[in-house]
Order: C-alpha cells, then sequence, then structure tokens
C-alpha cells in the first residue's frame, strides 16, 4: 500500500508493537502505527487483518464515528486453533464473520476480499504462474467498486468475482478448511484457486 502512495497506520491492541515499530522504521514517512482506535480514525478506507476471533473487539475499541460510512476490506477468518492444527471455523453455513462485523456495525461498508489467499499473493497476484480467483462480498455495490479498483490497478488482480452481499462471506471462509490442506501437502502458501470454464 505505500509503494501505490498511501499512507497507511498499522494497528495494534496497544500502541507500539514491536513488530509495527519495526515495521514503520523499514517503512519512512507515510508508515505509522498506533492503536486499532487511532487507525480506525486516521483512515478513509479500514483493513480488518485481525485473528477472526478478536475482529470484533478490535472493532469495539473504535470510535463508532469512526467506523460509520467507511469502506472496511475484511480479510480475516474465523479460524479457531484452540484445538491445535488444523484449525477449525468458529462460525459457518448459515453465518460467517464478515456477517457479523456488518450485523455489530452496520455503518460501516463491508467488503469481504483477499481472505483466500496467502498475503504474499493478496497483493501480487502476478507472481503466480496463471490467471487464478479473488472474490468480492458486500452490500454495497459503490463500496465493492472501490475495492475491486484497488484490487485491479493497485494489486494487478483480473479474475475479480463478485459473488453478491455479505452473506456471500459464508463461502469463502468456508474455502478456509482446503485451502489450509493445500498448504500443508504443498508446503507453500503461494497457490490460488483458477476458475476454469
Ligand atoms: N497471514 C496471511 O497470509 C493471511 C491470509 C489471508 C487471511 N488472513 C487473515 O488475516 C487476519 C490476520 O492474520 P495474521 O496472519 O496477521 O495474524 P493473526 O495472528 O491472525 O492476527 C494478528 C492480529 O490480530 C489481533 N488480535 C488477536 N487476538 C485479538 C483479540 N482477542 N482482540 C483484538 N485483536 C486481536 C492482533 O492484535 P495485537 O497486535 O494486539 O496482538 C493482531 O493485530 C486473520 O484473520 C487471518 O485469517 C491472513
Amino acid at each position: 500500500l505505500i509503494q501505490l502512495g498511501h499512507q497507511v497506520k498499522m494497528g495494534s491492541r496497544k500502541a507500539g508493537h514491536e513488530k509495527a515499530l519495526t515495521w514503520v522504521a523499514k517503512n519512512g514517512a507515510a508508515a505509522s502505527q498506533g492503536t486499532f482506535a487511532e487507525c480506525a480514525h486516521f483512515g478513509e478506507m479500514l483493513i480488518n487483518c485481525t485473528a477472526g476471533g478478536g475482529s470484533i473487539d478490535a472493532l469495539k475499541s473504535a470510535d463508532l464515528n469512526d467506523l460509520n460510512s467507511k469502506i472496511l476490506i475484511d480479510i480475516a477468518n474465523p479460524l479457531d486453533f484452540s484445538h491445535g492444527m488444523p484449525p477449525t471455523l468458529s462460525v459457518c453455513n448459515t453465518d460467517s464473520l464478515g456477517e457479523q462485523i456488518q450485523r455489530t456495525f452496520p455503518g460501516l461498508k463491508v467488503v469481504k476480499s483477499l481472505n483466500t489467499v496467502n498475503a504474499a499473493i493478496m497483493v501480487n497476484p502476478g507472481q503466480l504462474s496463471a490467471e487464478s480467483v479473488i472474490f468480492l462480498s458486500g452490500n454495497d455495490a459503490a463500496a465493492k467498486a472501490t475495492v475491486a479498483e484497488l484490487l485491479r490497478s493497485g494489486f494487478g488482480w483480473t479474475a475479480i468475482v463478485d459473488l453478491g452481499d455479505i452473506s456471500t462471506a459464508r463461502v469463502t471462509e468456508m474455502l478456509l478448511p482446503i485451502w489450509i490442506r493445500l498448504m500443508l501437502v504443498q508446503g507453500t502458501p503461494l497457490f490460488n484457486f483458477a476458475i476454469i470454464r
């Protein structure tokens, strides 16, 4: 995001997280860090990159005025590691983390995306040997269009599939069990799904 010219603030439950400080030191004036609440105040667009089990709490720590009418790209997955590997989904089938966030914060424009690929692929899908797919779910058409433009022009995604409203976050979150199994058997997270017609 910084390479694309954006100002980026990385959040944490407590300001001054060691990893955030290292990241700021490496990335210069466009990078800053703080609490989740400070990030919500700072950002024109928000990205939820928190552990799924903590996402609602992280967002609740922000002032509602700093969330209302902003786009939130929700890349989180509701993974429960409490019984070890592989994790299970803490919500699925008839609900999803994306929907829980949208219900809890009706003023946010939640767009679920990027949760089905590794972080290195999110921002550089061109490193894979063929075109692969990225999904969008959300209730607000304009917010999805804005996110699609970032994915296309910013990161280089070409196969962007709008699945529908935020309830379709269920199906991409439920891709995680097969994604994790594939990562374990292949020994790398650097892969993605493609739709072949
Ligand atoms: N890593 C990837 O390649 C990748 C790919 C696709 C999707 N995702 C999704 O992106 C999210 C972030 O993944 P990650 O790999 O960065 O590591 P992670 O360990 O899942 O998430 C770390 C973040 O979650 C916050 N957090 C953890 N427990 C919390 C709680 N109880 N309350 C509030 N915040 C809490 C941490 O805050 P503190 O800084 O305060 O500890 C930190 O900001 C996950 O939902 C993951 O499924 C990750």
